[in-house]
């Protein structure tokens, strides 16, 4: 008999075949080749056992011997899928749905007892068995994440949620989200059947269903079987078809994501069909996806980038961590407050200090607000928030800062109010606590200048509103110790974001490259353009804000205070400043309009008493608007796009930035960088014709709109050698 290598065959007394999952040669399971093999193997083997003696088997068991259940596709392979090779695949695919099909169909009751994360492929394995019970393990998570990385779950996946719950909820639930859910929610969803407690409960409740069912089969292998819902061929339910597409639109803004469109294809041709028939189809719109550049584009930022950035590639190696226990926040505004929160949700003590006792509390009122919204919708307990709430600490007393062995200081972005604030608590916190700025812009070699211990002095730049965004660029002063840059990297791992690492200059990578995106769009509208068409090119380049209602929300004197120090710092550089323009729109916005953004109640829109967005001003067009005057839709939306490209080039030049996966993921998690692109200088690798074909088209928008896109000489020097933008420790390359 055929011995499998990742699949372990146990059998007791009692008839039940266990299937272990247990790949040799990796910590986690994986549809590898390894996997194929074994899996038919053990299809064969079963079929063999059945046909010679149909008592030998009673039920299977799926069960895995690893932390996870199992992880799912392997995305070292899928990563190199070209289109030639995409035949390969699809075959390599269409082999294991048979194969599991062959086991779902044996006649014998088939069990996933999954004692951990089974997310995608492992999904798909659960679902091809009659009965899920899923351990309620830490961290446990159950679903189809692959939307999420630009391809569909193509081991059934769509056509059995599809059979399970419905077009709708499929595609609502699981399909078009990639929702993860735990498994007491996957309970409620109707994804698993019973939770457990313990891995002994969750197998005697896998025996205790063979037990009781002997002849087990699918819902959707039993006659009369129907599609829960409906299908697009019944009258009622194709009333309701139109909305897909629509929905669809609202989840991708009409950027250019092919997933969605993609999986709701699979659902909807496959309920129409036989399930044979809908298991091919699925797999050609997989195929279609996994040879396309999106799905390496994202696969490259969301697994390999994210996995790099999170586990410490920028970190200096050789220092003992230290968990942060107790912080002193420096200023109780809107970002000192959500730091605040973030830090206290993570077990870390927070004194919160502002300049009165009523503003520091308002500043702990934020984090009062969050938790009651989290325990009104389950998302946490009263006690838990009780405990978070009780770690927080206000205060105006700078001598209850003692004992703190951090600080992070976000009062407002001026230098003289910094260097005070750290002079003032520098001798109360422990001797050798971390020095942190929230700074968005000022140097944090001129800040650190304000302390005596500069080399525990470092920027920790986060992102409004800090609950919510997962990312933080952790600046590296000129003086700033390796000690420090560990420490800060932990610190930021310890309340669970995402540290990307760049070296001083002003507005760092994030701030300064955002800055692109947005006066590219008001130059259009100083240029004439229709401002709701650059709104639009805006949302269909994928960016998740319209330019310039971001501008607005930036509040439009931000960028002239910016402009005027930097312009000053460049002049006495002995340099020349450049002008955008972009400025002389937000000069005129201001001088001559004095709508100055969302806070003032009038910028680029109109707003309500309220603050709530209207309309685009209508003296947009009666001032700026070239009735007529029309650009390609192409160069609008490829002008922001390479006008942050550009940038993060010569960010690499100057050293700033070192690192290709800080770059994307930062681009992506900081500054909205669109997904679909796989971050900022992904996008580069990714263009048509790679590297060549982007110099040929900055050249050619640098013709048509300014020097400013003329292509920098890393990158031109890259094009020409046929390197592309990547990492030495990367661990792919799409
Ligand atoms: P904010 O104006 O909401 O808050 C500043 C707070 O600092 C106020 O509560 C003020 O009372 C307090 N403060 C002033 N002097 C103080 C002192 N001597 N001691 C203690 N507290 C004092 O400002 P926001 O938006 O929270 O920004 C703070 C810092 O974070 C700035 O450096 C800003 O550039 C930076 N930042 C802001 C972002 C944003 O989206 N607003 C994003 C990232 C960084």
């Amino acid at each position: 008999m055929t011995e499998s290598t990742t699949i372990r065959w146990e059998q007791d007394g009692t008839g039940v075949v266990t299937l272990v999952l247990d790949d040799p040669d990796q910590s986690a399971n994986t549809m590898n080749q390894a996997f194929r093999q074994s899996l038919t193997a053990i299809a064969d083997r079963l079929e063999a056992e059945v046909r010679a003696d149909p008592e030998s088997v009673r039920g299977i068991v799926f069960t895995s011997a690893k932390k996870t259940f199992f992880a799912g596709g392997d995305l070292r392979d899928l990563i190199r899928v070209t289109p030639d090779t995409a035949q390969q695949l699809l075959e390599g695919g269409l082999a294991i749905k048979r194969d599991l099909r062959r086991i779902e169909t044996l006649g014998k009751p088939v069990v996933a007892a999954m004692n951990g994360a089974a997310l995608g492929g492992g999904f798909e394995i659960a679902l091809a068995c009659h009965h899920r019970v899923a351990l309620d393990a830490p961290g446990s998570r159950i679903g189809c994440p692959e939307v999420t990385l630009g391809l569909l779950p193509g081991g059934g996946g769509v056509v059995r949620t599809v059979r399970l719950l419905g077009i709708a909820d499929a595609l609502l639930k699981v399909l078009l989200q990639g929702t993860q859910y735990t498994p007491r929610r996957a309970l409620d969803n109707g994804l698993v059947h019973e939770v457990a407690d313990t891995r002994e409960e969750m197998l005697a409740k896998a025996r205790a269903f063979i037990d009781a069912n002997p002849e087990s089969a699918q819902p959707w292998d039993r006659p009369g079987y129907r599609i829960p819902g409906g299908t697009p061929s019944q009258p009622k339910f194709a009333a309701n078809l139109p909305a897909f597409p629509a929905n669809l639109r609202k989840q991708t803004n009409g950027a250019p994501y092919p997933a969605p469109r993609n999986i709701l294809a699979a659902a909807v041709e496959g309920s129409q069909v036989d399930f044979e028939t809908a298991q091919v189809i699925e797999a050609r719109y997989f195929v279609e996806l996994a040879a396309g550049q999106t799905a390496k584009n994202m696969i490259q930022a969301f697994f390999f980038d994210l996995q790099a950035v999170n586990s410490g590639a920028n970190r200096p190696r050789g220092i003992e961590p230290r968990p942060v226990r107790k912080v002193a926040v420096l200023g109780a505004g809107m970002m000192g407050a959500g730091i605040a929160y973030s830090c206290a949700r993570a077990g870390i003590d927070v004194v919160l200090k502002d300049v009165s006792a009523e503003s520091a509390a308002k500043g702990k009122g934020y984090s009062e607000k969050l938790c009651a919204k989290a325990v009104s919708r389950g998302r946490t307990t009263q006690e838990k928030a009780d405990a978070l709430l009780a770690r927080i600490t206000p205060t105006a007393d700078p001598n209850d800062l003692a004992g703190c062995d951090a600080v992070i200081e976000a009062v407002f972005e001026d230098p003289a109010l910094k260097h005070k604030v750290f002079q003032e608590i520098q001798h109360i916190v422990e001797p050798d606590a971390l020095l942190c700025s929230n700074t968005s812009t000022l140097p944090i070699t001129v800040l650190a200048e304000g302390v005596e211990r500069q080399d525990d002095f470092i920027g920790l730049h986060f992102f409004s509103p800090v609950d919510k965004m997962p990312l933080v660029e952790i600046i590296k002063g000129a003086r700033t110790g390796d000690e420090a840059l560990a420490r800060a990297f932990d610190l930021v791992r310890q309340i669970s974001k995402t540290p990307i690492v760049v070296n001083d200059s002003r507005g760092f990578f994030t701030s300064r490259v955002i800055g692109h995106f947005i006066n590219e769009g008001v130059a259009m509208v100083g240029e004439g353009i229709e401002p709701a068409s650059v709104e639009q090119a805006a949302a269909q380049a994928g960016y998740p804000a319209k330019v310039l209602s971001l501008m607005d929300e930036l509040t439009l004197t931000l960028p002239r205070k910016i402009r005027k120090e930097s312009k000053q710092a460049v002049e006495e550089a002995g340099g020349t400043w450049q002008a955008h323009p972009a400025e002389t729109v937000v000069d005129r916005m201001v001088d001559d309009f004095g709508r100055t953004g969302r806070s003032g109640g009038a910028g680029f829109y109109e707003y309500g008493d309220d603050g709530r967005r209207g309309q685009l001003w209508p003296g947009l067009r009666e001032h700026f608007t070239r009735p007529g005057h029309r650009i390609p839709f192409e160069d609008m939306q490829e002008r922001m796009l390479f006008s942050e490209a550009l940038d993060t080039v010569r960010l690499l030049e100057e050293g700033v930035l070192t690192s290709v996966a800080d770059a994307n993921i930062g681009s992506i998690l900081g500054i909205g960088f669109p997904g679909w692109t796989g971050g900022v200088l992904q996008y580069i690798n990714g263009y048509e014709g790679g590297l060549p074909g982007f110099v040929a088209r900055a050249r050619q928008l640098a013709e048509r709109y300014g020097e400013r896109f003329a292509p920098p000489a890393l990158l031109v020097e890259k094009a020409d050698k046929g390197e592309r933008f990547t990492d030495a420790r990367r661990p792919a390359d799409a």
